[in-house]
């Protein structure tokens, strides 16, 4: 079937929940993706986070293929081989205690949510029914009904309803503003250190500490979604190692399952943790063996490859050559590790345009909250690769 008829297809059958390039992708090796023509992109989107090393990394699919050939999914009534040590290893690089694998991301925000929630009831002594959690504008945590509720963005939220009581919303990077929101209800902050959806906004230094602070003040758990931020991504393990603070409540997702699974985990401090019982929580597929597996091969090939240093590295090559290019609608540059964004002010081009021009020079790159370019390669890049980005970024962003 071709590439025309493969779309019109899945816009026939499919729900319109998102509006695709029309381009259908058929393989996937390190950072090139090839539609079924053979034309290779550089993928510059790494599946918002979820792919960061690349794709079919030989042993990533060895891991896949060794492991569904032998167990795949259990009951969570049983232990399995790889769940064990799996959380055993994201204790030790995160310094936390105690993890709860899901799926999805937002499951995990969700996870983290219910956790707060009965903290604040059974520790902090909080009137049952009565906690509340402090978000912060321009958030993204997830699709669920309970999270939307606190999104700005209208596409998000405004035909959902009605939403979640027990969420405030804070300035994003302004202290003063989670300052005031805090009531004697609040049990927790949840905030993403950088946010990726929004565009890759980063706090101003030191918001973190502050953040940290204000929770040992006011005896409020920290919770930080590092969902699209964690594993090399910024250039380190973790976006908050930056700042050496420790979140009470650490949300991961999106490359824990090294671009082949769905795994999440809501992950903290063990008196924390320990407020759940079980039968309090759970879902079918969360810490299954293959998931498992995955995710302590994702782990491992980060630290063996060095792709924390290697993210950092690119990085600063990448945010380099971004700067020095030509363009008075660029207003804004920013980025971290290598996330990175363009902002584009008004003009006669929109950041959809320039990501069709990037497109047209075999290299995938999508808008974010309609201004802004994200710019997010697979962590394993190398300088060949990320030579050939440049040189398309230079020519498809110049004016
Ligand atoms: C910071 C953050 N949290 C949560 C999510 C939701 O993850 P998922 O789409 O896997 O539910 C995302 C997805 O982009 C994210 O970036």
């Amino acid at each position: 079937m071709d590439a025309q008829n493969l779309i019109e297809m899945a816009e026939t059958y499919g729900s319109s929940n998102y509006a695709p390039v029309p381009l259908v992708l058929s393989r996937g090796e390190g950072v090139w993706l090839y539609d079924a023509d053979g034309r290779r992109y550089l993928d510059m989107m790494s599946a918002n986070s979820a792919t960061n090393l690349g794709h079919a990394h030989p042993r990533m699919v060895k891991a896949v293929c060794d492991q569904a050939g032998k167990l795949s999914v259990i009951s969570r009534a049983f232990y399995s081989e790889t769940l064990g040590p799996l959380m055993k290893k994201l204790c030790d690089i995160s310094g936390l205690d105690r993890v709860l694998p899901m799926n999805s991301g937002a499951e995990a925000v969700e996870t983290a949510v219910k956790i707060a929630r009965k903290w604040g009831y059974v520790k902090k002594g909080i009137p049952l029914n009565e906690a509340r959690i402090l978000a912060c504008t321009g958030n993204f945590h997830g699709r669920t009904t309970a999270l939307i509720g606190f999104s700005d963005t209208r596409k998000a939220y405004e035909f959902f309803g009605p939403h979640t009581p027990g969420f405030d919303v804070a300035q994003y990077g302004d202290i003063e503003s989670a300052r005031q929101r805090i009531t004697e209800n609040t049990c927790a902050i949840l905030v993403e250190p950088i946010q990726g959806e929004a565009g890759v906004r980063i706090p101003p230094e030191g918001y973190l500490r502050e953040l940290r602070a204000l929770c040992d003040e006011h005896n409020l758990l920290l919770i930080l979604d590092e969902i699209q931020s964690a594993f090399g991504r910024c250039g380190m393990m973790f976006s908050h190692d930056g700042e050496d603070i420790k979140p009470d409540v650490l949300t991961l997702g999106k490359t824990l399952g090294g671009g082949m699974v769905p795994i999440s985990v809501a992950m903290g401090r063990k008196d924390v943790m320990d407020v759940l019982v079980p039968g309090e929580h759970g879902s079918t597929f969360g810490g299954n063996p293959l998931a498992c597996r995955c995710a302590l091969e994702a782990i491992a090939i980060i630290e063996d490859e060095n792709l924390c240093e290697n993210a950092k590295r690119q990085g600063a090559k990448l945010m380099d050559a971004l700067r020095k290019i030509s363009n008075p609608q660029i207003v804004d540059i920013r980025g971290r590790g290598l996330l990175a964004a363009v902002e584009m002010g008004e003009g006669e081009m929109s950041a959809h345009d320039y990501c069709e021009r990037l497109r047209e020079r075999g290299v995938l790159a999508k808008e974010t909250r309609v201004h802004s370019i994200r710019l997010a390669p697979p962590i394993n890049i190398n300088d060949d690769e990320m030579d050939f980005a440049i040189e398309q970024l230079v020519g498809a962003l110049s004016a």
